[in-house]
């Protein structure tokens, strides 16, 4: 016997405004044609002014207790992975907290940019298997609409709004890659890429500051290093790509999730694709594409996926688990 972090509900939520390519081509020397080509984007939503990244979260996260048929008083802890909280601080996941009416328990926020819900969901799996949490609600929610700079064309048309939420649960299993639920992870950061995706601003630089990103050589690691971690990942318990049902890649660009796929020896009807209606949601893009996956009827009960995704840091890595 084992425990086992199994995923009890999930829900996602996109804020009302979508912005399709074409409206670029107003104000940037692009075009429609490009964005669909080199990244797989045909649209996008962007947050309302008034709406912030915990309302979305929020929406996101009721949506998932729905799903799971539970309420906040059954949820001992909040994790929101996200770059873009509301404030400096109190933590969006606080925020999420006072909403959802919830005064026991604890929440706290993780930042490892795109690859933030990987690392978010590793962090809840070792809370739960390490007994200080029975029930966590993990939350990856964005608005990088709020740190683009609308005259770099190379940037601003690939990013997106929007919240996916996760219920995990504390389930016995057997102990073995059969059991349902979380069933090993694997992280990884480098520091020394910093300069390749960044944000040029912050509290302690004195400013809120906008994406900056060398596409092409974060692109380059991307295709070298999402395989290997989620290969990694499946390895730690002795299953390989070839028992994968679903891969839920982070929705950066449809070339780097098909490059990805292909090296794992997987067609592409064994992946989760959303990129295409959300653009780059970030922290936001796992939950959002597993929660679409499930509505549209690829994930169902029992199937074992993998998500990976790389971002800022550069950090990256991937979480096995069983539907
Ligand atoms: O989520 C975090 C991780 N982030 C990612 O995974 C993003 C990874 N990178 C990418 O998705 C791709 O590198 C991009 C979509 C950002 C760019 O695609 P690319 O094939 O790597 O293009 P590139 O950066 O090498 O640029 C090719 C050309 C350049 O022109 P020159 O120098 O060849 O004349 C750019 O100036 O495309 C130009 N370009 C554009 N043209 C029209 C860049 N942005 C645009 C644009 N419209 N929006």
């Amino acid at each position: 016997m084992a425990g086992r972090s199994v995923v009890v509900g999930v829900g996602h939520y996109l804020p009302e405004r979508i912005v399709p390519n074409a409206e670029f081509e107003k104000t940037l020397d692009t075009s429609d044609e490009w964005i669909r080509t080199r990244s797989g984007i045909e649209r996008r939503h962007f947050a309302a002014e008034d709406e912030t990244t915990s309302d979305l979260a929020t929406k996101a996260a009721e949506a998932a207790l729905a799903d799971a048929g539970l309420t906040a008083e059954d949820i001992d802890a909040i994790i929101v992975a996200t770059s873009t909280a509301d404030l400096t601080f109190p933590s969006a996941a606080t925020m999420v907290q006072a909403r959802l009416g919830m005064t026991q328990g604890f929440a706290f926020d993780v930042q490892a940019v795109c690859a933030g819900f990987v690392f978010a969901l590793s962090n809840a799996n070792a809370l739960i298997l390490s007994g200080q949490a029975k029930r966590v609600l993990v939350i990856g929610a964005e608005t990088f609409s709020r740190i683009m700079d609308w005259t770099d064309r190379s940037t601003c048309v690939l990013f997106g709004d929007g919240a996916g939420a996760l219920v995990l649960e504390l389930q016995e299993g057997e102990g073995t890659a059969q059991d349902r639920g979380i069933l090993a992870t694997d992280l990884n950061s480098d520091g020394r890429y910093k300069d390749l995706l960044y944000v040029d601003g912050g509290v302690s630089t004195q400013s809120t500051g906008h994406l900056r990103m060398q596409g092409n050589q974060v692109f380059r690691h991307a295709v070298e290093k999402l395989a290997k971690t989620a290969e990694t990942a499946l390895g730690r318990v002795g299953l390989d790509s070839s028992d994968v049902d679903w891969i839920v890649p982070h929705q950066a660009n449809i070339r780097i999730i098909q490059g990805t796929a292909k090296k794992m020896g997987l067609p592409m009807d064994n992946v989760v694709v959303t990129v295409q209606d959300h653009g780059n949601t970030s922290a936001a893009s796992i939950p959002l594409a597993l929660s679409v996956g499930k509505q549209r009827g690829q994930i169902k009960s029992g199937d074992l996926i993998v998500t990976e995704a790389i971002g800022g840091g550069l950090a990256w890595g991937a979480v096995v688990l069983r539907w």
